[in-house]
């Protein structure tokens, strides 16, 4: 797999690594898509609103460890509001490209930070625990890598329809049976979506 230096410079060298002993917030995500787990700690200022020190434990690949590395970089010394822009877009670009069927290391490290940021809102009264609905669902899509392109379902339109009532999500997708992709990424959307307490049954539906 070729990866560019930046990857290979962060994987060996990884930066913000290790447990943070008292942080003001903390997230581990998972990535559906292989089982690797990343969490992230953040100091933050209360005052300011400051991340002030951010770190990370990978337990994920290579590129898990060099997203992770980069995101906690982008992120330090950055106001939770500059921070909530960063993407797994971001990453992908700070290290010179990703290889397709590793963009998803990328979204589970900027996914996990936002996640933390959120956590931190939430416990401190600066954001209510948003309602479920139908764009949390497509959130949630957004966050799915169709590997052999390395860009996400949403982007690709290759979601023609969301619909979400009485507990029942209902998701067409634009996918083929030849596509041999398929039955990953309808795996990955039931993984993504289940966590969630309002989601009692989910339906994808192709062509
Ligand atoms: Fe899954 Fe890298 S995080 S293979």
């Amino acid at each position: 797999m070729q990866y560019s230096q930046k990857v290979l410079d962060h994987f060996m060298h990884p930066h913000n690594v290790g447990k943070m002993e008292n942080p003001d917030a903390v997230a581990t995500e998972g990535s559906p898509a292989c089982g690797d787990q990343v969490t992230v700690f953040l100091k933050i200022n209360e005052n300011s609103h400051v991340i002030e020190d951010v770190r990370f434990l990978s337990y994920g690949c290579a590129s898990n460890i060099a997203t992770a590395s980069i995101v906690t970089d982008l992120a330090k010394g950055k106001s939770l509001e500059e921070a909530k822009k960063i993407s797994w877009r971001d990453a992908m670009e700070a290290l010179d490209g990703l290889p397709p069927v590793k963009v998803h290391c990328s979204v589970l490290a900027a996914d996990t930070l936002q996640t933390a940021i959120s956590n931190y809102e939430i416990s401190h009264g600066l954001k209510e625990v948003p309602n479920f609905s139908k764009a949390t669902i497509e959130e949630e899509l957004k966050k799915i890598i169709y590997p052999k392109v390395g860009e996400d379902i949403i982007s690709l339109k290759m979601v023609k329809y969301i619909g979400f009532t009485d507990g029942e999500v209902l998701i067409d997708l634009n996918m083929m049976s030849f596509d041999q992709y398929r039955d990953n990424v309808a795996e990955e959307i039931r993984e993504h979506l289940e966590k969630y307490p309002e989601v009692k049954e989910i339906k994808i539906n192709f062509p």
